[in-house]
């Protein structure tokens, strides 16, 4: 069953730093606020310190006791820029040209992340998840043994028996258009997300198609994807090509996969393209009463984080927790 409680027990035992690159964002400094109020993560907020206690000040936010860096006036801030310039020279990266990319917060705030100075990073309350994944894509990396970096989203909805229904999607937010083979990296790191919070996987690949009823490039692939990840994963159930209401209805399931043990109980969805997995979660998050958690980034050498623009408060204070809990 999901809940924080183990996330923040973790956290307790080891308590980590966590870089906020919107400083004076109002959902910033509510989750800052109540972070600081806690002992298991410190927040490290960028931006110019007046502006930020004036922010946190006029929205009614206790701030105090948080660390706040202003990149210009960061004493590291050269060594940074010259260990971004050796990073990316290769790409015609030059240290003046590292120089200047250091004072843009997303970039300043994940080097703070690869040189040690902090555990893990949440942004994108302003930015766009392309502004704020792409540093970390430059320079965090994608750890050894996997090609991409993806991102799944947590779903989970409150029930009256009070067993939350918890739910994994992929990849809803940063591969446009995967191939089989990282529809096959996606699968295998979603589902070991989805267990971290609780979810015992049975996945589904899904399509317009069930098991060959349609026919198509798309339909294909996500076959195509299941059979390949079957034999990666031979542990975990893993159906495709399926459609969604064969994936979670077992009266849909009896009719169209009666062979299927997946069909029917899929609580991990792996979706063909962007398009179809980011207005899937969101169908599920407005529509459904899921509330949902991420994108949580897979695949990456450290945890950075990239939140909804439309997010709140709340979520930025529940993402911060995430992130920090799957360092
Ligand atoms: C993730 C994304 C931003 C990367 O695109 P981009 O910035 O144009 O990336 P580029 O092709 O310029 O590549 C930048 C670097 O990231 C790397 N990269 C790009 N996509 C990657 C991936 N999925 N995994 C790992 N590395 C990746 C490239 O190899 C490149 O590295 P290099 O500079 O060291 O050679 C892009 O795929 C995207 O916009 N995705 C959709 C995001 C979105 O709008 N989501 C919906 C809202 S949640």
């Amino acid at each position: 069953m999901f809940g924080f409680g183990a996330m923040i027990d973790k956290l307790k035992r080891n308590p980590k730093r966590i870089v906020l690159t919107e400083g004076t964002d109002p959902r910033i400094l509510e989750a800052a606020s109540r972070l600081l109020a806690s002992n298991f993560l410190k927040p490290v907020l960028l931006g110019n310190e007046e502006k930020i206690l004036k922010a946190a000040e006029d929205a009614g936010y206790n701030i105090r006791g948080a660390e706040i860096i202003e990149p210009k006036k960061y004493e590291k801030l050269d060594e940074m820029a010259h260990e971004f310039y050796e990073l990316r020279k290769s790409k015609g990266v030059t240290l003046e040209k590292a120089q200047t990319t250091m004072l843009e917060y997303n970039y300043f705030g994940t080097m703070l992340v690869k040189m040690g100075f902090a555990d893990c990073l949440l942004g994108g309350a302003t930015y766009s998840t392309a502004d704020t994944v792409r540093p970390a894509l430059q320079i965090i990396k994608t750890k050894p043994g996997n090609s991409i970096v993806s991102s799944c989203f947590i779903l989970v909805r409150p029930s009256a028996t009070g067993e939350n229904e918890v739910l994994a999607m992929a990849d809803c937010a940063i591969n446009i258009n995967p191939s089989e083979d990282e529809l096959v990296e996606i699968c295998g790191e979603t589902v070991n997300c989805a267990k971290l919070f609780g979810v015992d996987p049975k996945v589904a690949f899904l399509s317009y198609s069930t098991l060959h009823s349609g026919h198509g490039e798309s339909v294909d692939k996500m076959r195509n994807a299941a059979e390949k990840a079957r034999a990666a994963y031979p542990d975990i159930p893993i159906e495709g090509e399926l459609q969604f209401d064969t994936a979670v209805s077992p009266r849909v399931a009896r009719q169209k996969a009666p062979d299927s043990t997946v069909a029917g109980y899929a609580n991990t969805f792996i979706f063909p393209d962007i398009n179809a997995g980011n207005i899937g979660y969101k169908i599920a998050q407005r529509v459904g009463n899921f509330e949902a958690y991420g994108p949580i980034l897979l695949g990456l050498n450290a945890q950075v984080n990239d939140l909804s623009r439309g997010c709140n408060g709340t979520e930025v204070y529940s993402m911060a927790i995430i992130t920090a809990a799957l360092v």
